[in-house]
């Protein structure tokens, strides 16, 4: 059996409709965790003359269907951009609906990813969210953690630039008390302060809409990302999108700065 399909077989849960790896994909080549960067939400609903929020709540409906079938291949990881630091600049009322969309999601959607053997974990700075929701995190987080399908991780109230001081001040900290010799700062101490702590960087990143940047996301981990850019929507991504994804990932050659070719 492929590996891919091992897995899938391992998260199923009760699920019925387990997606097979399509044609034309590398079970063992696939990457072990994708990052995406889920944007375009209000121009989908700009083209369809509806309000911006509309957008989101679609999108919702792409991420879980990503997530599915994520899952399905045995892809290990899947973390997503689901609000910045920045975002809090938006109107008022799209603030408001998105934290409440969060939590809608979040109750309706948790029997489910237990089910299925998902590993939810909300990264980013939390205590600023609504306290509703930050029940329904440290909940959902506590239920599915011994969960041993999909890590999905969903940045909330996240930045980059935000988590890598913060994990400067932490090891400021523990020097300051006498438990840390500067000396044993690495890379290693450093990524161990990280929100994805333990997690493995992303293989690869995908971007929708267009946009040629990373706004704030996982900046230390990126280091080394293969990058798709699509100019689908997000609200459209779907199963020929991610596939495109992935096959684009096959095709590249990693070589994290040596001259050998690497396969993925
Ligand atoms: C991404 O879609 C979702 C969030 C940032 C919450 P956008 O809302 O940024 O959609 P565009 O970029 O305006 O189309
Ligand atoms: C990035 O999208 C943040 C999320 C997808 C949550 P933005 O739409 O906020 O990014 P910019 O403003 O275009 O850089
Ligand atoms: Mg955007």
């Amino acid at each position: 059996m492929s590996r891919a399909l091992a897995t899938a077989r391992s998260v199923q849960g009760n699920r019925p409709s387990l997606r097979t790896l399509p044609a034309g994909l590398e079970a063992a080549r696939l990457p072990v965790h994708v990052a995406v960067i889920m944007d375009g939400n209000g121009r989908w609903a700009r083209q369809r003359n509806l309000p911006r929020v509309m957008g989101h709540r679609e999108g919702v409906e792409a991420l879980k269907r990503t997530l599915r079938l994520c899952s399905d291949w045995g892809i290990g990881a899947l973390t997503a951009y689901a609000f910045s630091t920045e975002n809090w600049n938006r109107p008022g009322e799209e603030v408001s609906f998105l934290m409440a969309l969060f939590e809608r999601v979040l109750a309706l959607e948790l029997a489910a990813l237990e089910q299925e053997q998902v590993r939810i974990r909300f990264l980013g700075d939390l205590q600023q969210l609504p306290s509703g929701l930050q029940e329904l995190i440290a909940n959902a987080e506590s239920r599915t953690a011994a969960n041993t399908g999909i890590h999905f991780n969903v940045c909330t109230n996240y930045g980059g630039r935000r988590e890598l001081v913060r994990a400067a001040r932490a090891l400021a900290e523990q020097v300051a008390r006498g438990d840390l010799d500067p000396a044993a700062i690495d890379e290693q101490a450093f990524a161990a302060q990280l929100h994805t702590a333990g997690e493995r960087d992303p293989d690869l990143l995908i971007r929708t809409s267009g946009e040629q940047r990373l706004s704030n996301f996982l900046l230390w981990q990126l280091a080394y990302a293969e990058l798709h850019i699509t100019d689908v929507l997000w609200p459209d991504f779907d199963e020929p999108a991610l596939v495109q994804a992935l096959l684009d990932y096959q095709s590249r050659q990693r070589r994290f700065g040596g001259v050998d070719s690497v396969t993925p």
